[in-house]
């Protein structure tokens, strides 16, 4: 792990790798990378890369776990073994544990179940390259894939976490403000704001809880944007197909 550094942000406002501190680290998402899966999508975002794949909806079994009356949908977080500094463990960890559980209960207020009694849908989220804010960048990805499969949802999900160094909010924390920053707050909302995911490491005063969930609404309604604008670009090659076949 690299030494602690003296500051985090310098005289100008700026942080170690030159962002402003409402600034994320670019984002870039392409669909349906994986033909096997339903819905599926890599996304970047600064040093984060992750593999999002989505099946169902399809009947699951055994079937004593099915639910009559709607889908259920399992979300499964993991980190490939070189995906971190020291080798991840293979298999599921308490982290990976906790971290698919809250992931799957952010997208519970978008995906419609109902449509599909029975039925199981499964989210995998595979991270390949870690830099601190994997969880959200997975939620980023599986919001995406699950719209690539035809999920019938209310919207999408955008996520993104905002922390503290050096005494000052900062949104998208790197690696480094991670590990040495005095806190951590990952957040998911749907489009209309809802927050459907939040979780604190750390500590942060009243006011600073607010103003960061002030700047945590303005990332997700900037990641909101990227998602959209990658689901159209899709969709429009899609239209051109379609226009090519009447
Ligand atoms: O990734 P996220 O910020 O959602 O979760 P975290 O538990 O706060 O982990 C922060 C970062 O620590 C990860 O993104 C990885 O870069 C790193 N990490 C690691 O190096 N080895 C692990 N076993 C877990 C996390």
């Amino acid at each position: 792990m690299a030494n602690k550094p003296e500051k985090f942000i310098d005289e100008n406002g700026l942080r170690l790798d030159g962002r402003a501190v409402d600034e994320m680290r670019p984002m870039t998402i392409e669909i349906g990378v994986l033909s096997r899966a339903d819905g599926s999508c890599y996304l970047e975002w600064g040093k984060n890369k992750i593999l999002a794949a989505v099946y169902g909806p399809r009947e699951l079994h055994p079937r004593r776990m099915q639910k009559p009356d709607e889908a259920i949908v399992r979300y499964r977080y993991n980190m490939a073994a070189f995906s971190v500094e020291d080798r991840a463990r293979p298999g599921p960890s308490r982290r990976s544990i906790e971290i698919s559980k809250v992931s799957r209960d952010a997208f519970a207020p978008i995906i419609m179940t109902k449509y599909y009694p029975s039925a199981v849908i499964d989210v995998f989220a595979e991270v390949l390259q870690a830099d601190a804010g994997t969880r959200t960048a997975a939620i980023n990805a599986a919001s995406i894939a699950l719209a690539d499969a035809g999920i019938p949802m209310k919207g999408l999900i955008s996520a993104c976490a905002v922390g503290k160094v050096d005494g000052q909010l900062v949104l998208d924390l790197s690696k480094d403000e991670d590990n040495y920053g005095n806190a951590d707050l990952p957040i998911a909302m749907t489009q209309d704001g809802e927050i459907s995911l939040l979780q604190m490491d750390g500590n942060l005063t009243k006011e600073e809880f607010k103003k960061a969930l002030e700047m945590a609404t303005e990332g997700c309604r900037q990641i909101l944007e990227i998602q959209k604008e990658a689901l159209k670009k899709k969709f429009e090659s899609h239209e051109e197909v379609v226009k090519s076949l009447v």
